[in-house]
Formats: C-alpha cells, structure tokens, sequence
C-alpha cells in the first residue's frame, strides 16, 4: 500500500515537474487568457482527484467488505446510490464546467480595449510569417509584443492548417485555410515565451516553434523603430562580398531583404535576421556555425523544409555568413 502510493506521488509530481515556471507552459500563466485556461485546468485537476479519491476509496470498501462478509447492503439503498452517483452528481459537475467555460469564453472573445496592436502571423510548412501593418515590414518566428498593451493577432495559413499555441499568454488558435482568425494577448511580465505549432501539419511539425518577445513598451518602440529600417550594404570587406553572394547565388529567389534586390517570399525575410534569437522556427541557435550549417545543407537539421543544400565555396561560405551577421 505504501509503495502504491509513493509511486502514484512519484507520478504526479513526474507529470507537473514539465509544467512549473518553464517557458512553454499553460500552468505558468502570464496573460489574460492564459490565467482563465490555467484556471480552468486547475478545476478539472481538482474535480477528477476527488473523484480519484472517492472511487478508490469504494473500491477498498468493496474488497474488504465482499460478499459473505456480515454487512449486508440493502438493495434500495444501492439503487439510490447508483443513481445519486452515477446521474445527480456527474450533471451537476459536468453543468458546472460547462458553465464555467461558456463563462471564460465570452471574455477571451472581446478584449475590450480599442487601443490594440494589430499583428499578422501566417503559418507556413514550417515556419511563422510576422507581419507589423503598423510598420510596414515583415519578420519571422519571433514576435515583439509591448506588455501592457493589447495585440490582435489576425492569423492565417499559406498551406495547410496550423494551430498557434502561446500557452503562457493566452489561448489555442488554429490557422484554417481560406480564413483569417483572430485572437488577442496582454500580459504585464516582460519576458521570452517559447511556443509551439499545436496542430500537426507535416513532417516538422515538432519544429514549427516561435518566440513571444514581450517587452516594456519604451523597449518594443524602439524595436518597432529598428525594424522599419531597410538593411544598409556594407561599404567594404568580407560582408561586402557576401551581399554579392547572396543576390548572385539562388538566396534571393526565396528570402527578402529590404534595401537589396532580394525580394523572393518563400522563405523568410532576412532584413534583420542577425537580431534573432534562432533559426528555422526555434530548432537552432542563431550562431555562426548554425548558421552555415544551414545554409550548407539545412536538410541534415530540417529534412523536408524546403531550402535545397547551396553549392558554395567555403570563401563564398564565409563571406555569406559575415554579411548575414551584419544584418541587424
Ligand atoms: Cu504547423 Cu504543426
């Protein structure tokens, strides 16, 4: 019995550990919506213990009073039991829950604040398309968000449906082809939220990741401001070079990058990649050798994304890196 129960502890805490302060969790909320869904979590967690509780308790009772024990169970009051249990209290609890959700649905659904930020995230296989209307410029994988104020994300897909999670800051949105969904964030903590593409979308779905950079307004605005920038060609050098590369080698066809030729829109805008915290939607670090891995051949880190292995020199090689790092 003791064993039984060190190892159901055991379990428990096994299964919660993954849920403590980290950066990808539902049960570390730091956002409007995320504070309701954690709620909401912590409620269902609280009924069904109860009900963990009560039924291993009545199964004990069962094996230790069975049958040709002295109690004797009158079958009126089984009856009344049965339908005490197994009708009366599963409608109400389950009621309840309904009602409680009905509840916390309608406030996610309006935020109720006009002064929002509006920011347009469309999914690709696999990788997040960041668009600022109130910038005008585009950038991937990571969105800046300014706390206190509320952001209106208007997301959509480019492909197939996708499903963007920020469990840390609000609710699950799926990305549906051929419509725009929306959904709204606050949060008053600055920090770095990791989250996840949560609908399965191919074969990397596991590495669709994106990060929520939440940061004191002054901060964003300055962000916002950096970002507008269009990128400046390096006056001489290595970099120099590697701007050369880039737009003569087949990089442009795909990435953009403002202030150049480069103007391709399948892969993701490069105007200020070195400013990034990672590459290819959250699976490597951004660092020099990362990121000449990838482009030497991303299929050994990615396989099936769609950048093709690039036939460089190992001088064209450096020369592209020094110039990406420029990129700011
Ligand atoms: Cu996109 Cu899973």
């Amino acid at each position: 019995m003791r064993s039984a129960c060190g190892t159901a502890a055991l379990l428990l805490s096994a299964s919660l550990t993954g849920c403590g302060d980290s950066p990808q969790s539902a049960l570390s909320p730091h956002g409007e919506g995320a504070r309701r869904v954690a709620a909401l979590w912590w409620l269902l967690f609280g009924i069904s213990m109860v009900f963990v509780v009560l039924v291993t308790a009545l199964v004990l009772w069962a094996a230790i009073y069975r049958r040709g024990s002295r109690v004797r169970v009158r079958m009126g009051s089984a009856q009344r039991f049965v339908v005490i249990m197994g009708v009366v209290i599963p409608t109400i609890v389950l009621v309840g829950v309904y009602v409680v959700g009905l509840r916390d649905l309608r406030a996610l659904s309006d935020p109720r604040d006009p002064d929002q930020l509006v920011v347009e995230v469309t999914g690709h296989q696999w990788w997040w398309e960041v668009r600022y209307p109130e910038g005008g410029f585009v950038t991937a994988n990571e969105i800046h968000v300014p706390t206190g104020r509320t952001v209106n994300l208007r997301l959509r897909t480019a492909d197939v449906n996708h499903s963007f999670w920020v469990p840390g800051l609000t609710v699950k949105t799926d990305l549906v082809a051929g419509r725009v969904n929306h959904l709204w964030l606050r949060t008053g903590r600055a920090g770095l939220y990791r989250d996840q593409c949560a609908e399965y979308c191919g074969l990397q779905h596991a590495r669709m990741a994106f990060h929520v950079v939440a940061q004191p307004p002054a901060e964003f605005s300055a962000w916002l401001a950096g970002q507008e920038h269009s990128a400046t060609a390096p006056a001489g050098g290595l970099a120099a070079r590697g701007l050369q590369v880039f737009q003569t080698a087949s990089c442009a066809s795909c990435h953009a990058i403002r202030g150049t030729t480069a103007n391709g829109r399948i892969g993701p805008d490069l105007t200020h990649v070195a400013g990034r915290r990672y590459l290819a939607a959250g699976t490597i670090p951004n660092t020099r050798g990362y990121l000449g891995g990838w482009i030497s051949n991303s299929q050994t880190l990615k396989p099936g994304n769609k950048m093709p292995p690039q036939p460089l020199t190992s001088e064209q090689l450096q020369a592209l890196i020094a110039y990406l790092e420029t990129l700011r």
